[in-house]
């Protein structure tokens, strides 16, 4: 398995001091930094854009992983680019060409994830694990933080790995298994264990005030 990446959700940061917690949680060990685009259109929120984006691309070096829920998504692929964003997934329904929009990611020099909500199938990779890098599996329906986890995701990340390590024994490339919504420190280490290798965390870590507690305890899981 690929190694562990973890992924706090600034959805849940104060984003009155939107920069002072990016730093603050890559310094007390997160991988990446998950960025949560809502339309108010795919999903009943409205959060942050390419400006915000822009704006805390100069105080990290770490992947900025930006999980479009918007319909459409072409129109956002070059602006995420140009503001620095390393990996764009989006939801495969939300797009009317998901392969050409999965291209254009990798065209502007980033990394390209398809999402798959609790009822979306996985069907919806045939044919295209060539063209993605990760596929983000839901584990609450996309919207908001604070949810809580839905127990059937395991089952699906155990399916979308055995189709995962089929195309990489195959000579495929590496393909991250992603999964968002509902994460904790209780339940991390089974996600981890049916075959995960990356994990998206809002409400754990942001929802309390020591950051690196969390992220060494999630780690220890993880490991386990
Ligand atoms: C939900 C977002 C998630 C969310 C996760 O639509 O995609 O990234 O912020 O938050 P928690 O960890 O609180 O479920
Ligand atoms: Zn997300």
């Amino acid at each position: 398995l690929a190694p562990a990446k973890l992924a706090p959700s600034i959805l849940s940061a104060d984003f009155a001091r939107l920069g002072e917690e990016v730093t603050q949680v890559l310094k007390d060990g997160a991988d990446w930094i998950h960025f949560d685009v809502m339309d108010n259109h795919y999903v009943p929120n409205l959060t942050i854009g390419p400006l915000v984006c822009e704006a805390i691309r100069p105080l990290t070096d770490a992947v900025i992983d930006v999980h479009l829920m918007v319909e459409p998504v072409d129109s956002l692929v070059p602006l995420f680019a140009k503001a620095g964003a390393n990996v764009m997934t989006f939801h495969p329904e939300a797009s009317r060409h998901p392969d050409r929009t999965l291209a254009m990611i990798r065209d502007h020099g980033c990394k390209a994830g398809l999402v798959l909500n609790p009822a979306t199938s996985v069907h919806w990779l045939d044919h295209l694990m060539d063209k993605v890098d990760m596929v983000l599996l839901m584990s609450v329906n996309p919207g908001f933080g604070g949810q809580s986890f839905i127990e059937s995701t395991l089952d699906k990340v155990r399916l979308v790995r055995q189709r995962v390590d089929e195309h990489m024994a195959k000579g495929g490339t590496l393909i991250d298994i992603e999964v968002d919504g509902g994460i904790k420190i209780d339940n991390i280490g089974k996600i981890r264990r049916a075959g995960a290798t990356a994990f998206v965390a809002g409400s754990a870590i942001f929802g309390q005030p020591d950051y690196a507690g969390v992220i060494s305890r999630m780690r220890q899981e993880i490991e386990k």
